[in-house]
């Protein structure tokens, strides 16, 4: 089968497109054919050799993938060849044409969605649901701000919230990222970009602030936020590249809460209550990832850098296989 595979950490030329067998299944494992895997962030900070949980090497890198079972363990009742499922790959692997997939991380992928949407459901949509149901606890009524809402974890994080009752300001950086996040359903929409967007956001929310905060760029926005949080806010940190001065006198007046957030944290009753919420969010429609790009497993090198540095997100960026 084709893999990209990283030989030893660095830059995006150690991506190789390479020809290795298919892996064999275990008992419990569920050998999926390719059609579409996630490309995130992680995978450029694993890449980099720049990450806690580092892999063996050689490596496949990807967390995420959708495809059709091909083959099942001896232990695997839950699918069947031919069946169209999406799964999360703790240890990595997505970056092939077939992975041998754990049993308990495989779900069966509607025909609502597309193989490329549904590599995009494990990681933004799971994390986004680990940040405001699982940690930040939301409430139907309350105000949410999703810092950094045009991109994969951010459209997640606006669909989640608008299901479950809220009010949400989204932010991106571009006008079509403005545009896409206002059809997600965000209720008002700013440009992290423009001078003075929080202030004016406070305003459109009518002054008191927000009770949670989604950060998908703490070391830029933190002290910001504890800025304009109501009383007993509580921010989730999702993503941070970096160090950030913050003030907590600022949180000592809301007595507001910053919370990590890091999906694999979820314990297996976490993991299994977020899926089902996802999948029958999928069900009822609320659940629909945006696909911004796809990326053949030869522009790999090409996707890792536009992950990164491109601005102005619109979703989703996956392979195609
Ligand atoms: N903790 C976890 O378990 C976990 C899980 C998944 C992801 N993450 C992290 O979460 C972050 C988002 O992941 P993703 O997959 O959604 O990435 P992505 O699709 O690349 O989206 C990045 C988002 O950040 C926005 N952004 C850029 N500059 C910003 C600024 N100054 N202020 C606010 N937002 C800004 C982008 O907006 P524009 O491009 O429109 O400017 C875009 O909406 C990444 O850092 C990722 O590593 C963490």
């Amino acid at each position: 089968m084709r893999a990209l595979r990283i030989h030893k950490f660095g830059g995006p030329d150690n991506l190789k497109l390479e020809d290795i067998p298919i892996p064999s299944v275990g008992d419990s494992e569920i050998l999926v054919r390719v059609h579409a895997a996630g490309i995130n962030p992680v995978d450029t900070y694993i890449r980099e050799g720049a990450y806690a949980a580092l892999p063996k090497l050689p490596a496949i890198l990807g967390k995420e993938i959708a495809g059709e079972v091909e083959d099942v363990g001896e232990g695997v009742s839950s699918v069947k060849k031919g069946d169209r499922v999406f799964a999360f790959l703790p240890e990595n692997g997505g970056y092939a044409e077939y992975v041998a997939c754990q049993q308990a991380n495989v779900y069966p992928l509607s025909e609502k969605l597309t193989f490329s949407q549904g590599s995009g459901l494990c990681v933004p949509y799971f994390t986004a649901y680990r940040a405001l149901v699982t940690k930040c606890h939301i409430k139907p009524g309350e105000i949410l701000l999703v810092h950094g809402a045009s991109g994969a974890v951010g459209i997640a994080a606006v669909q989640i919230a608008k299901a479950y009752g809220l009010t949400v300001a989204g932010t991106a950086g571009s006008i079509e990222g403005m545009d896409l996040v206002k059809k997600v359903g965000a209720d008002h929409v700013f440009n992290h970009g423009e001078k003075g967007y929080l202030n004016n956001a406070v305003a459109a929310i009518g002054g008191r602030g927000f009770n949670v905060v989604l950060e998908n760029l703490a070391n830029v926005n933190l002290g910001a936020d504890l800025t304009v949080l109501d009383q007993h806010a509580r921010v989730a940190v999702v993503g941070c590249r970096g160090t950030v001065e913050v003030n907590p006198r600022s949180l000592m007046l809301t007595e507001g809460s910053i919370i990590g957030v890091m999906l694999a944290g979820a314990t297996k009753e976490e993991a299994e209550e977020t899926a089902e919420a996802i999948l029958n969010g999928i069900d009822s429609g609320w659940v629909n990832p945006v696909v911004a790009q796809e990326y053949m497993l030869d522009e790999a090198a090409q996707a890792h850098h536009d992950i990164i540095h491109n601005s102005g997100a619109r979703g989703k960026l996956v392979f195609k296989l």
